[in-house]
């Protein structure tokens, strides 16, 4: 997979999060996985909290030639939102562009082939997930870190397509076997797809998908 051209000015630095280990690990397990996005022929392909907007400006590099595939990205974060335009566009993909919490305004159920998410993990205490500040967004993750993930959750389930795939990101901190265990619950199969330990962080790369989907 290419890696896209991202260059963030002093400003976008402020509040907008810098691409890093956990957003090119993100990017190493789609890759390992294109084999299988292109068979899965997506529609429309979603990212939330898409920052800079390295990871789905390099998911639409990687599929645009060979599907019609629509590109969409949300972020709570203004400055994010046109960071993720801007870096889509000089790297020659349109990705459409969100300023939402979270998924709240998607009513639409069954729609999105392929959901991926780095969230902010990092474990922190509640009053951080509150706290107003955007550069506070990119990764205070509450309780176990997953206070702001853990929203979605049930969530996904009622927007992924049949065949759809959802990746997250996390840190052993999170507890990920707990969060596929949740999954579990929620009629939804998930695995370790990729691994990398750094810097004392112990990154996961989690994917989804519908029990009657399977996929080894
Ligand atoms: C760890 S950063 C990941 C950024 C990018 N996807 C990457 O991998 O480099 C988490 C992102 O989630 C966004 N975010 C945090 N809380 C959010 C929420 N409630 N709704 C939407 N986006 C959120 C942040 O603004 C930030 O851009």
């Amino acid at each position: 997979m290419e890696t896209p051209i991202v260059k963030l000015s002093d400003e976008e630095l402020k509040t907008v999060y810098e691409p890093s280990e956990d957003s090119y690990i993100l990017m190493d397990a789609l890759e390992v996985d294109l084999k299988i996005l292109h068979m899965m022929k997506p529609m429309i392909c979603l990212e939330i909290g898409s920052g800079s907007g390295i990871v789905i400006t390099a998911l639409a590099m990687a599929l645009k030639r060979y599907h019609n595939a629509h590109f969409m990205a949300i972020d709570i974060n203004p400055d994010a939102c046109r960071t993720t335009k801007r870096i889509s566009l000089i790297n020659s993909v349109d990705v459409d562009v969100l300023r939402m919490n979270l998924v709240d305004c998607i009513r639409i159920k069954y729609t999105f082939d392929i959901i991926i998410f780095n969230p902010p993990y990092v474990v922190t205490e509640y009053e951080e997930v509150l706290d107003d500040r955007l550069i506070f967004k990119t990764w205070a993750g509450g309780k176990n870190g997953r206070q702001v993930m853990e929203q979605i959750f049930t969530v996904i389930p009622e927007i992924l397509s049949d065949t759809g795939l959802f990746y997250l990101v996390v840190i052993k901190e999170n507890d990920p076997e707990y969060i596929l265990s949740a999954f579990q619950k929620l009629n939804m199969c998930g695995k370790v797809v990729y691994e990398r330990k750094i810097r004392g962080e112990h990154l996961y790369v989690l994917r989804f998908c519908k029990i009657k989907n399977v996929r080894s």
